[in-house]
């Protein structure tokens, strides 16, 4: 694994956003594997700051990691709605090659199978990836088995509190997610990991010095032999 640590977020995302730059203009058609959450919100500033200065979207393909079940795109907290609202209504791509799971699908077995034909199809060039305090990747939480493929997750106590800070009140926050499964992420060709604050610094650790347990899902990125950890100092403190 490589480590980089920064002074602050903003150097640390603008790092970001250069290597994702870096693989939007060496390949042809990039796939981008992409997350929402507030890590991710400096990183997508950067990028629609670079696209202003000529970085085109114009021939990558996005392919997100998760969604919450029950609502709909437009709903403003739905993760379709951050990524238009945080990157793609501000850059070049083009819509009908973005990606995110449908959470409001009245078949969500079919659609999980549908998105894992998608990703199949569009094998991840670059994976971006945030992690929660508990350590999960994606949605894919700490649990006694992780499932490879896209699924339908049970969200933990844990991630409802966290995300709770989008929403209205605890009671709003969806209790279940559609998630690409860990098996779709460690097969992206190169993978970055953002982690900011220190209330992830345990999370850190564990999953970059730990044993490899389904427990702690980011640690199963150690067998992956192109990760990034992309770090704040207070994130790294206990490395
Ligand atoms: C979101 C996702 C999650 C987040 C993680 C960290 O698409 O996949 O794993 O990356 O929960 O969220 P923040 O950045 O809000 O702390």
């Amino acid at each position: 694994m490589n480590i980089r640590v920064f002074p602050d977020q903003l150097g640390a995302s603008i790092y970001a956003a250069a290597l994702i730059e870096a693989t939007m203009t060496r390949l042809e058609s990039p796939v981008l594997g992409l997350a929402t959450g507030g890590t991710m919100t400096p990183v997508y500033r950067q990028l629609v700051d670079f696209h202003k200065r000529g970085l085109s979207f114009a021939h990558v393909t996005t392919i997100n990691l998760d969604e919450y079940i029950g609502l709909s795109p437009e709903h403003p907290n739905s993760y379709r709605a951050f990524m238009n609202e945080n990157l793609f209504r501000h850059v070049d791509v083009d819509p009908a090659r973005t990606y995110v799971p449908s959470g409001n699908a009245t078949d969500l077995e079919k659609a999980c199978a549908d998105y894992d034909v998608i990703i199949r199809s569009n094998p991840v060039d670059l994976q971006l990836l945030g992690i929660g305090v508990n350590g999960h990747i994606g949605f894919n939480e700490p649990a006694s088995g992780l499932k490879s493929n896209t699924h339908v997750v049970e969200l933990t106590e844990e991630t409802i509190r966290e995300n709770a800070r989008f929403f209205e009140d605890t009671e709003s926050v969806p209790t279940k997610a559609i998630t690409v499964g860990l098996q779709s992420i460690l097969l992206a060709k190169q993978i970055l990991l953002l982690a900011f604050g220190e209330k992830k610094a345990q999370a850190v650790r564990d999953s970059v010095r730990g044993d490899i347990s389904t427990s702690l899902p980011a640690s199963f990125l150690q067998v992956h032999p192109n990760v990034t950890l992309i770090l704040d100092e207070a994130a790294a403190a206990l490395l």
